[in-house]
């Protein structure tokens, strides 16, 4: 698939913005704080319905503006899809696909793939269990909207039982909680399983290429053992720390080079080999999933590499659409200059 068309009005520093992408390589140049960036928050939004920085919407509205709006036109296997987003600030996004509102995000959800990888993505390798279930909920839901319905019922239950922890509830109360818990629960925890093990073989040869066969890597999705016996036998717990204390939000995944956890003992060459090649696997996933070739986001990633590895990157992506962001305008692909939240030249 291949986005054609991006606009985006009163979205972050850009007032009005329109472009139009190549099926290759587009790279967006300018100096700092251009909004380089914001144009890649902006393609992200539409493709999973919520920007890769803000933590709320309205973040994504312009200093002084009501509303934001992003528009991408895309090209896929069986015709075009035309998605609108409308932000505002103290309302609900209102979203549209081929022009017609939809009412839940999770509709959204499939219509255009995309992976962002940034040098933040260390974070997915290096840092807390959640960046990796946020990995892990947002690549699943992208395949698999009845995963994302879970995931929502899923929290909602949580915050209501955690709620009535708070209110020292009884025990009856609890079980009431705990019986749709569960049951959301195993959901998730049985497709990201799942997930995983598809996923694996991807990493394996990806992580090999990149490393020259010289190391092999590993992945386990570490959860409960029976989520239902775990969560009855730290009730107690749960009553007297007043939260949930297991279940899916508390999962992880494993990474382990040669055996060893990379999370912990792995260099930071390593750490950056396997983030990589976690990302270059969801590609080629997706795309034996979906028959679609999801897009590609690259964040500030040539700033990092020198300029062989930045030819290799571009080799490994080459049958996907990829946008790109950097401060030095490269060799390659249609080039985008950004300044002051405009296009000043293509
Ligand atoms: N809601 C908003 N309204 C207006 N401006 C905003 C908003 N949110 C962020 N900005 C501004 O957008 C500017 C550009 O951000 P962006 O992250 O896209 O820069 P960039 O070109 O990627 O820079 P860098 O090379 O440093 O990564 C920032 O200076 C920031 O102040
Ligand atoms: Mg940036």
């Amino acid at each position: 698939m291949q986005i054609t068309n991006l606009t985006v009005d009163n979205f972050r520093n850009h007032t009005h913005t329109t472009l139009q992408l190549s099926a290759g390589v587009n790279v967006l140049v300018g100096p700092n704080a251009q909004g380089k960036t914001n144009l890649l928050e902006a393609i992200y939004l539409s493709c999973v319905g919520r920007g890769w920085r803000a933590v709320r919407d309205s973040e994504m509205v312009q200093f002084g503006q009501e509303r934001a709006l992003v528009q991408v036109v895309a090209e896929k296997r069986f015709g075009k899809v035309d998605i609108a987003i409308q932000l505002g600030l103290g309302m609900k996004k209102s979203i549209s696909i081929n022009r017609i509102p939809i009412t839940k995000v999770a509709e959204l959800m499939g219509q255009i793939n995309c992976i962002f990888f940034s040098p933040d993505e260390l974070k997915l390798v290096k840092e807390a269990p959640a960046d990796r279930r946020r990995f892990m909920n947002i690549d699943i839901s992208q395949i698999d909207k009845s995963y994302f319905y879970a995931l929502a019922r899923y929290n909602k239950i949580l915050q209501q039982r955690n709620a009535s922890l708070k209110n020292n509830c009884t025990e009856r109360e609890l079980s009431v909680w705990d019986l749709q818990l569960i049951k959301q629960g195993e959901i998730l925890i049985q497709k990201r399983q799942a997930f995983i093990q598809k996923l694996t073989p991807y990493v394996i040869e990806k992580h090999r290429a990149l490393t020259g066969g010289k190391e092999t890597i590993a992945l386990t999705y570490e959860t409960c053992a029976n989520f239902e016996q775990d969560l009855q036998q730290a009730r107690e717990k749960d009553l007297r720390l007043r939260t949930t204390t297991v279940g899916p939000h508390r999962d992880d995944l494993a990474i382990l080079i040669d055996g060893k956890d990379v999370r912990v003992y792995g260099s930071q060459g390593q750490q950056r080999t396997a983030a990589l090649s976690i990302k270059l696997a969801e590609l080629d996933l997706f795309a034996d999933l979906t028959g679609e070739t999801p897009i590609l986001l690259l964040d500030d990633v040539f700033s990092e590499l020198d300029s062989s590895r930045q030819a290799r990157l571009l080799t490994a992506v080459a049958n996907h659409q990829v946008v790109i962001t950097a401060t030095d305008a490269p060799s390659v692909g249609k080039i985008f200059h950004i300044k002051n939240g405009q296009i000043v030249s293509q």
